[in-house]
């Protein structure tokens, strides 16, 4: 076992015995029962002080679902309590604009950002443009999850600070499940397009555009991490090993992975698909107008809000597996804050990374977002698991996470993914499996060798 796989074993062992002792059915259903707050009011920043008051920072905020809107109350409470103000900016919805974004301003040295959310991904890459924070978050560093500190430690330096996890669920309508006789949501992806084609077919008699199931299929990161999904739970390894770097894509399992999916489009899946991000699979799905989904942890907080047509008839469980041997697979994602290295106020930044990665705003963010908190004290909080009831849930789908490659390939990580995800959309496009795979195979490793 590699010491990532073992990381993450680890990770998913302490989450299970956390969690272990919540006696609670497979799906997150208690919504109905816990109207989520709709004016959100975040918590006082704990023990202001207004030493730096009059400062400006510019914060690159989150932008997915409810995201910007939590970004701003928590930015507008931090400037009462500090006097420090904040410019939020909502960054662009895909990870990949952003990263573009963010290179784009570092290599302007620019002052103008100064806090930014990082994808999980990133902090190799980026890690020359950040600060170190270790020595002013020597106190908070070792609450947060282990197996995320240490991705976000380079070279010895801490670059940022965990924020929230994210892991996927298949989120599903339980109405409709019980309407067509179907007792549990589905284990493997036989089950799920059974289901899925069953329920369209009847869905469609009265909503002509209703489909079977959502996900990410644009050309973009998330079609990496949803592609992992399909070649790990098919029992086709990760496309880059961890520990070894070994590229494994063209593959027999991978193949029938990328080919079932290729299936989904125009089939269970809408045609459209393959231009979905998250907010196109969540728009749809929230709209009622699918009975699966494959989506991250704001998702569920997101369509239960009480102006949403799906409130309270949203279950969600691990996702499939490709037979029953196989096992399910969560790509690991989830955000962090850094501070800029071209920063003109360190103290004021880190002051705010500080608040928000503090327990009382993720442990609010958790209730009113549903983002999984990176604090470990957090999960045995039983007032907080109570309020939220994904939390309830959320144990076998992060014993299933895997992590993309990125600190095996740090610099290349980007490119690499963006060679995985590019032959991916080829083959859901209609590209010959075999053939596409083979190249995606040797330009990976081309690429790999040139790196080291
Ligand atoms: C989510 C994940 C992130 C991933 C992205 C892909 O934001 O947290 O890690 O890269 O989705 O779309």
């Amino acid at each position: 076992m590699s010491q990532r796989v073992f990381r993450l074993a680890v990770l998913s062992v302490l989450l299970m015995g956390l969690l272990g002792c919540q006696k609670r059915p497979p799906e997150a259903d208690q919504a109905a029962q816990q109207p989520p707050k709709a004016d959100y009011v975040a918590p006082p920043v704990p023990g202001a002080n207004r030493d730096l008051a009059g400062q400006r920072i510019t914060f690159y905020g989150d932008a997915v679902g409810l995201a910007a809107a939590l970004d701003k109350v928590t930015a507008k409470r931090f400037e009462e309590d500090t006097g420090i103000q904040v410019r939020v900016v909502p960054r662009p919805n895909s990870a990949n604009e952003t990263y573009a974004t963010y290179m784009r301003l570092f290599q302007a040295k620019s002052p103008d950002a100064d806090v930014l959310t990082l994808d999980v991904i990133w902090p190799g890459a980026m890690a020359p443009h950040l600060l170190d924070l270790s020595d002013r978050f020597q106190t908070e560093a070792p609450e947060h999850l282990p197996v995320i500190r240490e991705n976000n430690t380079i070279d010895g330096r801490l670059v940022a600070i965990p924020w929230y996890v994210d892991v996927p669920f298949l989120y599903y309508r339980k109405d409709l499940l019980t309407k067509y006789g179907f007792r549990r949501p589905p284990t493997t992806w036989d089950e799920l397009e059974r289901m899925a084609a069953t329920i369209q077919e009847g869905e469609r008699q009265t909503a002509p555009r209703f489909t079977g199931y959502v996900w990410q299929g644009n050309t973009y990161e998330g079609l990496t991490c949803n592609a992992l999904e399909w070649q790990v739970s098919q029992g086709g390894g990760n496309f880059v090993d961890p520990g070894t770097g070994q590229v494994r894509i063209h593959d027999p399992q991978a193949i029938a992975a990328f080919r079932r999916a290729a299936r989904w489009v125009g089939g269970i899946s809408p045609r459209g698909v393959t231009g979905y991000q998250e907010e196109d699979a969540r728009n749809i799905f929230q709209g009622g107008n699918a009975v699966f989904m494959r989506n991250w942890p704001y998702a569920y907080a997101a369509a239960n809000t009480p102006d949403s047509p799906v409130r309270g008839k949203i279950g969600a469980v691990p996702l499939p597996r490709g037979t029953l041997n196989d096992r399910s697979a969560s790509t690991l994602g989830g955000w962090q804050l850094g501070v800029s290295g071209y920063t003109r106020h360190p103290e004021a930044a880190a002051a705010f990374v500080r608040y928000m990665t503090s327990p009382v705003v993720e442990a609010w963010r958790a209730e009113v977002g549903s983002y999984l908190p990176t604090r470990t004290g957090l999960y045995r909080d039983m007032a907080l698991l109570k309020r939220q009831p994904l939390l309830q849930v959320v144990a076998p789908v992060l014993s299933a996470a895997v992590a993309r490659p990125s600190s095996v390939a740090r610099e290349a990580y980007n490119e690499v993914s963006t060679l995985y995800f590019q032959g991916v959309a080829d083959i859901l496009l209609g590209g010959d499996a075999e053939k596409v795979t083979a190249e995606m195979q040797a330009d990976i490793e081309r690429l790999l060798r040139a790196e080291r």
